[in-house]
Order: C-alpha cells, then structure tokens, then sequence
C-alpha cells in the first residue's frame, strides 16, 4: 500500500484526490491537511463517507507529516512551504498547483531533495496537446501564434499554468522570446506570442493555440469537461513517483513515458 497525505484536501481538487485514493486499493489515505475544514472527516468531505482520517491543520503539516507521497493542491505561497517540509521528512510528491513565479521556482529548486512530479497539468489530454502544439509550431514556420484559454471565475492565477508552458514550449521550438498577455489600444502585432485568459462560470479548463497563417489557420484544443481529467492523471503520478528513487523534479511526461 502507498500511504498518500493530502494538503488542499478541502478544496475542489483536493476533495476529488481524496475520493480517488479512498477508492484505489494500491493506495491508503494517511493524512488529510488544509486551513479550513479542520477537524471534519476528510472522506465525507469529498462525499465517500468516514473514513477516519479528520481534517488537520497545515500549521501541523512539519510536526505530523507520516506518508509515502503528499498530493498538494492548494496555492503557490503554500505550496513551496509543504514541498520544503515534506522534502526534509523524505516524503516523496505529487505538485498540481500552479501560479508559481520565478522566486517561487528558485526556492523549490532550492529545497526538493526528494523524487517530486510537478505539472502545472495531470490530464493526458493535456500532455498530448503540448506534444501536438510542439509539432505544429515545428511544420507552421512563420505562422502567428496566439494562446487562450478559459476557466471558473474562482481561477485564481492568470494565465493558467497550462498556458504558460505552452507558451514555454513555443518559445523553444519557434525562438520568439517576445509574450504579450492580453492587448489594449494602440498594439500592432509584431514577432510575438499572444496569450489571452477567459474567466466565467464552472468551465475547468479550456486551452487553444491558434496558428493563424494568410488566408488559413490551424487549431489545437484541449478541453476538460471533469476535473476527474487531472485526478485520475494524479493518481497516475502517486503510483509512478512511488516506484522512483532518484531525486529530482519530473513531469507527467516522464509518468506518461512521452
Ligand atoms: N495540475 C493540475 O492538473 C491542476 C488541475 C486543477 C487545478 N490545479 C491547481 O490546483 C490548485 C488548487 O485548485 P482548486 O481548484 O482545488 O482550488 P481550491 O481553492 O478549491 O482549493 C485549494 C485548497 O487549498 C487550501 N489551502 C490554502 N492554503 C493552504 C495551506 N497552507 N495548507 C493546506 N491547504 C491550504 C484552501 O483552503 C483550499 O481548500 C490551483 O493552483 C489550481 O490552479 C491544477
């Protein structure tokens, strides 16, 4: 059995990580932490019924932390503080959340001496539409290239992670270095990316590159309808990061073997 702690465990994803580990029997629920939520049964919480393991509160993560992998899906402040505390206990990780800034990266780099998967996205689809956009721009020399993308109004970094290593990936295969996020008034477009953020409703995640040639352009879209989507890639990811003993920082590419 893997022993799996959550952080985040109250919230949208959270919940769902939850439920998916409660239900796969490779896997144990150890330890469920967030900031709010605490004391609740973190199996009811995400609709599974009790299941023993309350809600704790992540002050307690560094004195508490017992597992073989900690999931986190909570925001990018608190995510570099549990990435550092569970590296120095040894415990092994799976990182969804996104939002992180160069500072941010720096001090991940700095502490994460553990085998950690890191993705700004665990849906297959996802990985594959960033091998697809990275063929394209490849064939579409000299096409513009401009990135949107669309989720709930509760989103709260932008552009999405998603978005942004897309763009990375264009970066590298095109070696446009000039991004513009969003355009206002007087702007003619020169040798840039574009990236746009949509934010409304419930939508999990949506995410275009348009290769907008004359007289012709080429989609590529990925669009999430359930963020079972990224659950079930997270799942994937705990399994994969168990079997590893080699320190580093890797991505669902190395768990999907692309
Ligand atoms: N990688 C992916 O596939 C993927 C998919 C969906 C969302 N995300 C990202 O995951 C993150 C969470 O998304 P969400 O929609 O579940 O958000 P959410 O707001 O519903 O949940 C975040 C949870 O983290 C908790 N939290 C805040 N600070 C904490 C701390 N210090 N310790 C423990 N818990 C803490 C909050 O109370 C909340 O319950 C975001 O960064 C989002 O962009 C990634």
């Amino acid at each position: 059995m893997i022993r799996v702690a959550v952080t985040g465990a109250a919230g949208r994803m959270g919940k769902l990580i939850v439920k998916n580990v409660i239900e796969d029997e490779e896997l144990e629920l150890s330890q469920a932490f967030d900031v709010r939520e605490i004391g609740k049964d973190a199996g009811e919480l995400a609709g599974c019924g009790k299941v023993g393991v309350k809600v704790e509160h992540s002050s307690e993560l560094n004195s508490k932390l017992d597992a073989d992998v900690l999931v986190d899906f909570t925001n990018a402040d608190a995510a570099v503080e549990n990435i550092c505390i569970a590296s120095s206990k040894g415990v092994k990780l799976v990182v969804g959340t996104t939002g992180f800034t160069d500072e941010h990266w720096k001090k991940i780099e700095e502490c994460c001496k553990v085998p950690a998967v890191i993705s700004p996205n665990f849906s297959v689809g996802v990985n594959i539409f960033w091998e697809l956009i990275k063929i394209a721009a490849k064939l579409l020399k000299g096409y513009d290239l401009e990135v949107v993308e669309m989720h709930h109004r509760f989103k709260k970094d932008a552009p999405s992670g998603t978005a942004l290593k897309a763009v990375e990936i264009l970066k590298d295969v095109t070696g446009k270095s000039k991004v513009v996020t969003g355009r206002e008034g007087i702007c003619p477009r020169k040798d840039e990316i574009g990236v746009f953020a949509i934010r409304g409703g419930d939508v999990i995640g949506e995410h275009t590159v348009f290769f907008i040639g004359m007289g012709e352009r080429v989609e590529i879209t990925h669009r999430a309808w359930s963020r079972q989507a990224f659950a079930s890639g997270a799942i994937k990811a705990i399994k994969w990061i168990s079997s590893i003993d080699k320190a580093g920082i890797y991505g669902m590419k190395d768990v999907l073997g692309l």
